[in-house]
């Protein structure tokens, strides 16, 4: 494993843009934010450049990434849309929402990136300094989130930095991201299918749709792929994680939404609020951040109060979930 490279650390601006830009076109590998989480990129069309970006993450290699691009019509380049597609590209992009769709007869990107699926995963990031890189790069960046395979996902640099430093070329820092939780991903399958809840609610897609989407059963025996963070155990703290939590147990830390009455809150190791006012999207935004800090604290189990399951809590209750499954 590849665990000897410098790692530069640059702040977002054009010279460090030129400096993204010529790293991807050298097969490098290169951390950039996107508005969602930090995303870990290499050139899409680059078979050795994708191996070692699932070399560097320790990524299993039947996890496909999202190839990232700049706007639909490079989209369009790489897979097919039908009008269900267009309609939630046209709605949606740039922004926060990944598409699954079948790939282009001629699509530019690594079959090792796609883990040999006939289907690709798309995505035209919002922030700018994400659409500056695609921009200059002109092909698809294939980037995962910037966090080691299982880990957290990265919503600083700082982040990136403490889970890859040493196995990439280039940070780009553009300081914390704006929403907090990773891309809403739609299977863009007979019936749209929500493969992983995220940045966009559900039923925002679901008004564009005129329609629910359908849910997703991993692993159901129905030949499609597995999806979305996919292994039960992922967001993985080394603290175990408690969810649900109405009373304290000493030394626990706790992880709070809103006001905070809780019984045995005096003891507590430590004491991180997702949003003291019940804001969802604010929550969002501090979820991983906060995840972090109190994995930090030292604290063996860190105690999360219920967070309702409307709006963008549903992608919020997702990742905790898994940052709660037991690992294997
Ligand atoms: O917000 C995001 O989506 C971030 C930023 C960096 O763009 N990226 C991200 O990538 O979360 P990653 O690799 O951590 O998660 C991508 C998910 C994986 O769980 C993978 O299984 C799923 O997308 N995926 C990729 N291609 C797929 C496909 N063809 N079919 C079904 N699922 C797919
Ligand atoms: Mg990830």
């Amino acid at each position: 494993m590849t665990v000897d490279l410098t790692t530069q650390i640059r702040p977002a601006g054009e010279a460090a843009t030129a400096t993204a830009v010529r790293t991807l076109r050298d097969g490098g590998l290169v951390a950039f934010p996107t508005e969602t989480v930090y995303g870990l990129g290499a050139d899409a069309a680059n078979a050795e450049a994708v191996a070692r970006l699932y070399r560097a993450k320790g990524r299993p290699a039947f996890n496909p990434l999202i190839a990232h691009v700049g706007d639909l019509a490079a989209a369009q380049r790489i897979a097919r849309f039908d009008a269900t597609a267009l309609a939630l590209a046209s709605a949606f992009w740039p922004g926060p929402l990944t598409l699954v769709l079948p790939k282009a007869p001629r699509c530019p990107v690594a079959d090792l990136a796609t883990a040999g699926l006939d289907t690709i995963a798309l995505r035209v990031p919002a922030h700018p300094v994400a659409r500056d890189i695609l921009r200059g790069f002109g092909g698809a960046v294939v980037a995962p989130s910037a966090n080691l395979s299982g880990h957290v996902s990265p919503t600083t640099a700082a982040h990136v930095q403490s889970d890859l430093a040493g196995r990439i070329d280039l940070i780009v820092d553009g300081g914390p991201v704006e929403v907090g939780v990773e891309s809403t991903i739609v299977g863009c399958f007979e019936s749209p299918t929500l493969l992983r809840p995220g940045g966009i609610p559900r039923a925002d897609i679901e008004r564009v749709l005129g329609s629910a989407l359908a849910p997703h059963y991993p692993g159901a025996a129905d030949g499609q792929p597995l999806a979305s963070g996919m292994l039960a155990s992922h967001y993985a703290p080394r603290a175990r994680v408690r969810l649900n939590a109405a009373s304290l147990t000493r030394g626990e830390a706790l992880l709070a939404f809103g006001p905070v009455d809780l019984a045995g809150i005096d003891t507590a190791a430590a004491v991180m609020n997702l949003s003291e006012r019940g804001d969802l999207k604010e929550a969002a935004a501090n979820l991983f951040g906060y995840l972090r800090a109190l994995d930090a604290s030292g604290a063996r189990t860190i105690a999360v109060m219920p967070v309702p399951d409307d709006g963008l809590g549903e992608a919020i209750n997702d990742r905790l979930r898994r940052a709660a499954a037991t690992q294997g």
